[in-house]
């Protein structure tokens, strides 16, 4: 398998420039400079490097630099805007400031015919960011784009098959920049397109079917994607061998714990654990109010029942979790004895000892874990799922929580979905769920005057949860879900729409 190596100077863009090569069916890794040297790039046969972007300034001490003898390994490079800066900077070209001419945003490309540019238009638009620029191309390359602004938009070496360039093919802005890539990879490097995901999962499985037979397996199963992924992954290496845990804390949404139990236990045919711990989260949580405390005793206590179900198994070989690569990237920069910081398995350690760590989808991206779940038979409500918080609907119960407020808030929560659903909305918001406010408000119900819990509904588009908007939900969707909440829900009286977006505002009103 040809594998391009994306070498990370810390832009913004990186995880972007590795997804867009494995659409082209070429696997991508990303490393970061501090984390491999020249001579490693040589050992691992990597057909093609990109350098990614970065800070500002090749002048700035503080800037990543890489040692120029990446330059004369044979291998093909492409730098992307500091990335390409750098690579000019390492061969001796001048790289100049344009404090006053920096080019931002969609950018008028000329190009000249070339290799890089094949099926490329010789005036495009491309995606820039930069304040510094090429004054002066290093001896060896030539200029080939240039913008009105930017002299050197691109230049090349092709007798040691260097290239760079100062905008972003791997942003959707940038017209050709598909095709860019698409040049860089296969007419360049000469890669074959044969990465596949479905070639992937099946390495995988072979690889764990190897590395854990005879092995006790055992995974903490949430019923989110990455979780649910891994354990089927991991079912078809080792059968049996693996046992979930799927702790209940009971603040789930309505119908969720058996859907997860469903799906594993009897269409899965999976050796899975369920333990129904209700009673014991919501007697560990009655009368707390602040949100990180409720985080924090849900955290403990699912580490405790966690554990009192991993002792009772006996001697475990392999605890298995469900990191994607983002995590790998964001964390521990390719640890593997880095154990994924989420609130379900920090800590655990401590108790259950275990020779290894097993995580299967260390190596892919979240829409790859969705397309392996499919391949594998995991249904879509599953697979395509929002984002669940791990403390649940305790965050979403305003004040103290009961298993009064608990039910009424599942009940409406289950209607404004199925309200969503049908209007074929799922895939609008990223987001979308109700939360039930500690306010109470007066209603009329007949002829009778009610006063019942206030309740919010909760919608939001965001790309990475960082930020947030609102969703424009349609009034229909909305006037719907609350009349039915309304008139279905005894105990709620009242039903508003948070128009707020983060910042200033979090996703979740805990
Ligand atoms: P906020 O509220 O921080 O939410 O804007 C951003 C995203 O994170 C999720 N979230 C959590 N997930 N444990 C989790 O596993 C938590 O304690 C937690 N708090 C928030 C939230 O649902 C949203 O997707």
């Amino acid at each position: 398998m040809d594998k391009i190596l994306v070498l990370d100077f810390g832009g913004q863009y990186n995880q972007l420039i590795a997804r867009r090569v494995r659409d082209q069916q070429v696997y991508a890794e990303i490393k970061s400079w501090q984390q491999i040297t020249p001579e490693e790039i040589r050992e691992e046969k990597y057909k093609g490097i990109i350098f990614t972007g970065g800070p500002n300034s090749v002048y700035d001490p503080s800037s990543p630099h890489y040692d120029p003898a990446v330059l004369d390994l044979g291998i093909p490079i492409l730098g992307i805007c500091y990335g390409d800066q750098l690579m000019a900077y390492m061969a001796g070209g001048t790289v100049s400031s344009a404090e006053t001419s920096s080019e931002y945003g969609k950018t008028i490309l000329n190009v000249a015919e070339h290799i890089l540019f094949q099926d490329v238009p010789s005036e495009s638009i491309c995606w820039m960011s930069h304040t510094d620029y090429i004054s002066e191309a290093p001896s060896g390359f030539m200029t080939i784009a240039h913008t009105a602004k930017c002299p050197c938009a691109a230049m090349a070496d092709d007798t040691r098959k260097l290239y760079g360039v100062q905008f972003h093919p791997e942003v959707t802005h940038t017209a050709y920049g598909t095709q860019i890539l698409r040049n860089f990879l296969f007419r360049i490097c000469t890669c074959s397109a044969d990465w596949k995901v479905e070639n992937f999962a099946a390495q995988l499985i072979e690889k764990y079917k190897a590395q854990l037979q005879g092995k006790k397996v055992l995974l903490a199963l949430s019923g989110g994607v990455d979780s649910s992924v891994a354990a089927v992954l991991l079912h078809k290496a080792v059968g049996s061998n693996l046992v979930c845990v799927f702790v209940d804390h009971g603040l789930l949404r309505k119908s969720e714990g058996d859907f997860v139990e469903k799906t594993f236990k009897e269409e899965q045919k999976m050796n899975l654990i369920r333990v129904n711990a209700e009673e014991r989260f919501l007697n560990k949580l009655a009368g707390v109010i602040d949100p990180e405390t409720k985080r924090k005793i849900i955290g403990e206590e699912f580490i405790r029942v966690f554990e009192e179900e991993a002792i009772k198994l006996g001697k475990i070989n392999a605890l298995a979790q469900g990191t994607i690569y983002p995590d790998v990237i964001e964390s521990g920069k390719g640890d593997s004895a880095v154990i994924k910081s989420h609130h379900n398995v920090g800590g655990l350690p401590d108790v259950i000892s275990f020779d290894e760590i097993a995580e299967p989808l260390r190596d892919l991206f979240k829409d790859e874990v969705r397309a392996v779940g499919t391949l594998l038979g995991l249904p879509k409500e599953l697979v395509y799922r929002q984002p669940f918080p791990g403390p649940g609907l305790a965050v979403r119960i305003i004040g103290d929580i009961t298993k009064e407020k608990l039910l009424l808030l599942q009940e409406a929560d289950a209607i404004f979905r199925e309200e969503i659903a049908k209007a074929q909305l799922e895939h609008t918001p990223d987001q979308y769920f109700a939360v039930l406010t500690n306010a109470h408000s007066v209603g009329v119900m007949g002829d009778a005057r009610t006063y019942g819990y206030v309740v919010a509904l909760r919608a939001v588009e965001t790309d990475d949860f960082m930020t947030a908007e609102f969703s424009r939900l349609p009034y229909e969707v909305l006037e719907k879900a609350s009349s039915r909440i309304t008139n279905e829900v005894r105990g709620i009286s009242r039903v508003v729409y948070d128009i707020s977006s983060k910042p200033p505002s979090t996703v979740e009103w805990e």
